[in-house]
């Protein structure tokens, strides 16, 4: 895939901001270029997790960004909403139990919701990086309906077999299988190697 290719980051108002403040950081030192969307939700997790309370304190924590476009969720007419523009794929991350009901059941009602639905009947990359607990049979269903669908569901459980020392140790452990996923290959997080595990670089 050209490396110009774009990957959508959608960050809906689940807990777990630091797993996308990170993502972005690590797609924007790649050299990535991305569409980011954020709801309602997802900047008041922002401000409650991170107190990150607008733009510049996001830039500031994600790098500097050199091929970000930031995009209002309710902008349906954005470039992530069209299946005609060429995309590397969409991460939601993280995402909350309304989000993936939205997206189970194709409303549409956000750019988010659009977003995804077009990932899907482009047959595009899907990732959803869930966090709830405990979740309900209707949780359940609709993540078997979307993994049905073609998306993946990557919950935000990070292992513990590298040991890790800090958060941004298992922070690193999720967003390294969403990059992985993505098809970028960055050393983030920890990888198996012949039984032995290898640290991620940072
Ligand atoms: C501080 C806070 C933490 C929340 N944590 C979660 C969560 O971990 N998982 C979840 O599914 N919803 C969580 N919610 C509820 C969602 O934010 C809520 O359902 C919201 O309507 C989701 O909207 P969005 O998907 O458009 O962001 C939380 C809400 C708040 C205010």
């Amino acid at each position: 895939m050209a490396a110009d290719v774009s990957v959508t980051l959608a960050l809906t108002g689940a807990s777990g901001a630091p797993y996308a403040v990170r993502l972005l950081r690590a797609l924007n030192e790649a050299d990535v270029p991305v569409g980011l969307v954020i709801s309602r939700t997802g900047w008041r997790l922002l401000a409650e997790e991170l107190a990150i309370t607008g733009e510049p304190e996001l830039r500031a924590a994600s790098g500097p960004w050199k091929r970000v476009v930031l995009y209002g969720d309710d902008d349906r007419g954005a470039t992530p909403a069209s299946g005609s523009a060429p995309s590397r794929g969409m991460v939601v991350c993280p995402c909350s139990m309304g989000t993936l009901a939205s997206i189970a059941q194709g409303t549409t009602r956000s750019l988010i919701e659009r977003a995804a639905d077009v990932a899907l009947k482009e047959r595009r990359r899907l990732i959803l990086v869930p966090r709830e607990t405990p979740y309900s049979a209707i949780h359940l269903e609709n993540m078997l309906r979307l993994a049905h669908a073609g998306a993946t569901i990557l919950p935000a459980s990070p292992g513990f077999y590298h040991r890790p020392e800090r958060i941004e140790d298992l922070i690193d452990f999720v967003v390294g299988r969403i990059l992985q996923h993505l098809g970028i290959e960055l050393a983030v997080g920890p990888r198996w190697k012949a039984g032995e595990i290898t640290p991620g670089s940072d």
